[in-house]
């Protein structure tokens, strides 16, 4: 057996409805009084958001803000940001949002302070470009509140995904020394989310662990987090889309996005990613729907090797036929329950596309841990199956 490496670093978390109010006490522990609320116009709009903004003002907070986020995220974005911090002299940063506005918050406490490249943080591209930081001082301090479950940026430290639009393509950012000082994670806050960012964003989640678990690695420290992920979507990800009731489905569905990243970050994802990268850096789909459409595809294309893990998984949650086929089925079923559409058809890609898309994921850094070492030409195979 090769030597593992099993490291898993988890800021401070507060779970559940309402915790949102503790903003203020975790802000004043850590002394910081001009927090820049970083989110995306969509947020911003949003009672919750108003209500965050007027409680710290309550409380003699200068509180800046910064929403020109778009999905998919550009280095431009970052860049803009970067520009308010400075110019609003704040000495925090509140990434309130979806995976877009917490990355883009993310990237701004990397850089804005050291002033580096942000390219130079792509550790996966390449290890030597790191600058080399450690101190707190270094990076801006960060709490985060998301606002949607699925990307689980929240625990995944400062890695985030931001496209570079010089080379037309999503690029992973991130430092081994900085996280969050505090992460809230209050489903409350999901229950203005339509049903199908709901249905998108927690495909993504599932995706995550999927790819977690089925990634080569030995570290059962992370496969465990990663089963109990699959477990909480099996559970929760229909109801937290279809019930009326939407909280106790959504309070779920926010744990089981969070531990996934846990998950991730340290064994890595797949070729599903580098795919859903692409499509979102070239065509801007949204990249939990990306995931969702192709994931049965790519799982069908590893099957040779990751036949055993998944009949794992058809074992573990007792589906009716207990074999990796069944539990892809499962999966096509729940994207069924979600609206998910099928195909790359469905969603305007065009085939024309499908070479430049393989090109592209063929250079995403994420297919690293792919079960099955990934060529353009796989890529381009998977692709044209799903389209
Ligand atoms: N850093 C990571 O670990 C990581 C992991 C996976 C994905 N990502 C990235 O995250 C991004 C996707 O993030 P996402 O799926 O959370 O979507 P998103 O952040 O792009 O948000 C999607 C939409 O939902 C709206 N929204 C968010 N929360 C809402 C709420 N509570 N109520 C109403 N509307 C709300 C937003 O305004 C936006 O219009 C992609 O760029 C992807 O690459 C990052
Ligand atoms: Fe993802």
């Amino acid at each position: 057996m090769t030597i593992s490496h099993w490291q898993v670093t988890v800021p401070d978390v507060t779970f559940g409805p309402g915790s949102v109010k503790h903003t203020l006490d975790l802000l004043k522990q850590q002394g910081l009084s001009r927090p820049m609320l970083v989110t995306d116009a969509g947020v911003l709009t949003q009672p919750f958001t108003k209500a965050l903004i007027a409680q710290l003002e309550a409380n003699h907070f200068l509180v800046s803000t910064f929403s020109e986020i778009k999905g998919n995220p550009t280095k431009s974005n970052v860049d803009l940001g970067v520009e308010y911090l400075q110019s609003a002299n704040s000495d925090s940063i509140i990434a309130l949002g979806g995976g877009s506005a917490i990355d883009v918050a993310k990237a701004m406490s990397l850089v804005a302070r050291n002033k580096k490249d942000l390219w130079l943080f792509c550790y996966f591209e390449d290890p030597d470009t790191l600058p080399q930081l450690s101190a707190s001082d270094d990076f801006v301090p960060m709490m985060i509140i998301p606002t949607t479950a699925g990307t689980g940026s929240e625990l995944s430290g400062s890695s985030c995904v931001i496209t570079d639009e010089v080379r037309g393509q999503k690029r992973v950012a991130y430092h081994p020394s900085h996280f969050p000082f505090a992460v809230i994670a209050d489903p409350e806050l999901l229950i203005s989310l339509p049903k199908h960012l709901s249905a998108w964003t927690g495909m993504d989640a599932l995706t995550h662990a999927i790819e977690a678990y089925c990634a080569p690695d030995f570290n059962p420290l992370c496969d465990g987090i990663a089963l109990e992920a699959v477990r909480l979507c099996y559970e929760h990800l229909s109801e937290s889309v279809n019930s009326i009731d939407l909280l106790p489905g959504r309070t779920q569905m926010m744990a089981a996005s969070s531990i996934a990243a846990v998950a991730f970050t340290s064994k890595g994802l797949g070729a599903v990613h580098s795919i859903a990268h692409a499509l979102g850096a070239l065509l801007d789909i949204h990249h939990g729907l990306a995931n969702a459409v192709v994931l049965p595809y790519v799982l069908k294309f590893n099957l040779s090797v990751i036949a055993p893990k998944l009949t794992r998984l058809a074992n573990l949650l007792a589906l009716p036929d207990r074999t990796a086929k069944g539990f892809i089925a499962w999966i096509e079923e729940l994207r069924q329950q979600l609206a998910i559409p099928n195909t790359l058809k469905e969603i305007h890609v065009k085939p024309e596309q499908l070479p430049h898309i393989a090109a592209l994921a063929y250079k995403d850094t994420e297919h690293q841990t792919n079960p099955v070492t990934m060529s353009e030409a796989n890529f381009l195979h998977i692709l044209k199956t799903a389209f």
